[in-house]
């Protein structure tokens, strides 16, 4: 919770010069309907406020409740926001908020995982969207095994998205709130990094940075020889979680960590997901051992002679249990998606339904 909102507000502003700029240079917004399913944290502020400044009707949803803060939403609720969405929400509340998000008849969605297409499509009625914005891998993999009604711009896969926020600062802030979360350094710690995508690329680059010894688990063979050009050890899951003191997830996959490989890992290990979603790691296995929680998002388990070290419950650790980005490096992503708003209700609008990158035409301006 932020002592003095406002002020907090203020800072971030000052330090998101594009975003800024981006927002102010986006059309009236009058008439739209935006329905935003993301993260609800202080960074996403500054656009939301700058949205109904333009005249945008917005309703907020998440798509992750352990990231929500609870004063952002009543902060823009305030601002004329609407919302259903808080912090640990159950998972039928979660639901429910999608459902509601839909009734609500928004005219455009910008996502981070798809939640609201997914639950669109699995009905043929439901509002006519116009358009729409997926930010997340996890939202483009489900997206990819679907037929959107509308077009849909992908903006994970840029560059700017992808190679600036996944590569360089999910790492860097995962391993800082490791620091103030446990209070112990990776020196002399062999780390584990499962999923050898931009965000791994990261963890793994960052972690021995911060002195780890590092080794990958990667199923795709073509990232597993990329990751061995990197000068990593590349080491099949089974033996890997036998080997490491910290395991960090980052695949956006299910149950990657599953019971098995949990019964295997070593006493004292740390484990963490930087993935879109808890169910990265079994949890579930875990939550039925003995547990207590010796620091604040620290569960401390009991297996059999073993102590396992489980990080914010298995969710996104570095948004759960810290703050995520610099508010510099957020403001190139805020920035972008900002003007990807802007080519949802221009041209973007008049595609012809599917999936599309973000044309550069429209992020480039914003940097
Ligand atoms: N924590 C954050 O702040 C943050 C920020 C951006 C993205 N993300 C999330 O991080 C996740 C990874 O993002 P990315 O851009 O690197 O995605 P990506 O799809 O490019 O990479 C994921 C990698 O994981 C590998 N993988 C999948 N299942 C595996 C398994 N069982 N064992 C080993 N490897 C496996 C895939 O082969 C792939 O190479 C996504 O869920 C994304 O939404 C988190």
């Amino acid at each position: 919770m932020y002592q003095d909102f406002e002020s907090e507000l203020d800072w971030a502003m000052r330090h998101m010069p594009r975003t800024r700029a981006a927002v102010a240079a986006l059309p009236d917004l009058n008439g739209v309907r935006l329905a935003c399913n993301m993260h609800l944290d202080l960074k996403m502020a500054p656009l939301v406020a700058g949205l109904l400044g333009k005249g945008a009707a917005v309703y907020l949803t998440t798509c992750n409740p352990t990231t929500v803060q609870d004063d952002v939403v009543a902060w823009l609720e305030r601002r004329g926001a609407q919302a259903h969405a808080w912090r640990d929400m159950s998972d039928a509340d979660w639901s429910t908020s999608f459902d509601r998000a839909l009734a609500w008849e928004p005219t455009h969605l910008c996502e981070m995982g798809a939640d609201l297409t997914t639950r669109l499509h699995q009905s043929a009625a439901g509002p006519q969207i116009i358009a729409g914005l997926e930010a997340t891998g996890s939202g483009i993999s489900r997206l990819n095994g679907m037929a959107p009604r509308y077009p849909i711009f992908n903006w994970d896969d840029l560059p700017v998205k992808e190679g600036l926020h996944n590569r360089h600062m999910v790492g860097l802030t995962a391993w800082h709130t490791f620091f103030q979360t446990t209070h112990l350094t990776l020196h002399e710690k062999c780390v584990l990094v499962i999923g050898y995508g931009l965000v791994g690329q990261g963890v793994a680059a960052a972690a021995k940075a911060y002195g780890g010894q590092v080794i990958v688990a990667e199923i795709d063979p073509a990232r597993a020889l990329q990751a061995r050009y990197d000068g990593w050890a590349v080491v099949d899951l089974t033996t890997a979680v036998t080997q490491a003191d910290v395991i960090a997830t980052a695949t956006g996959a299910k149950n990657v960590l599953s019971a098995q490989h949990l019964q295997q890992v070593k006493d004292g290990v740390f484990i963490l997901n930087v993935g879109h979603v808890a169910a990265e790691i079994d949890v579930g296995f875990l939550k039925n051992l003995p547990h207590s929680e010796p620091m604040p998002f620290v569960n401390a388990y009991q297996l059999g002679e073993k102590k396992v070290y489980l990080l914010a419950n298995g969710s996104m650790f570095n948004l759960t249990a810290g703050y995520g980005d610099s508010l510099n490096a957020f403001d190139v992503t805020l920035a972008v998606m900002a003007a990807g708003i802007g080519h949802i209700v221009g041209d973007g609008a008049r595609q012809a339904p599917g999936l599309y990158l973000l044309p550069q035409s429209a992020w480039q301006p914003a940097l």
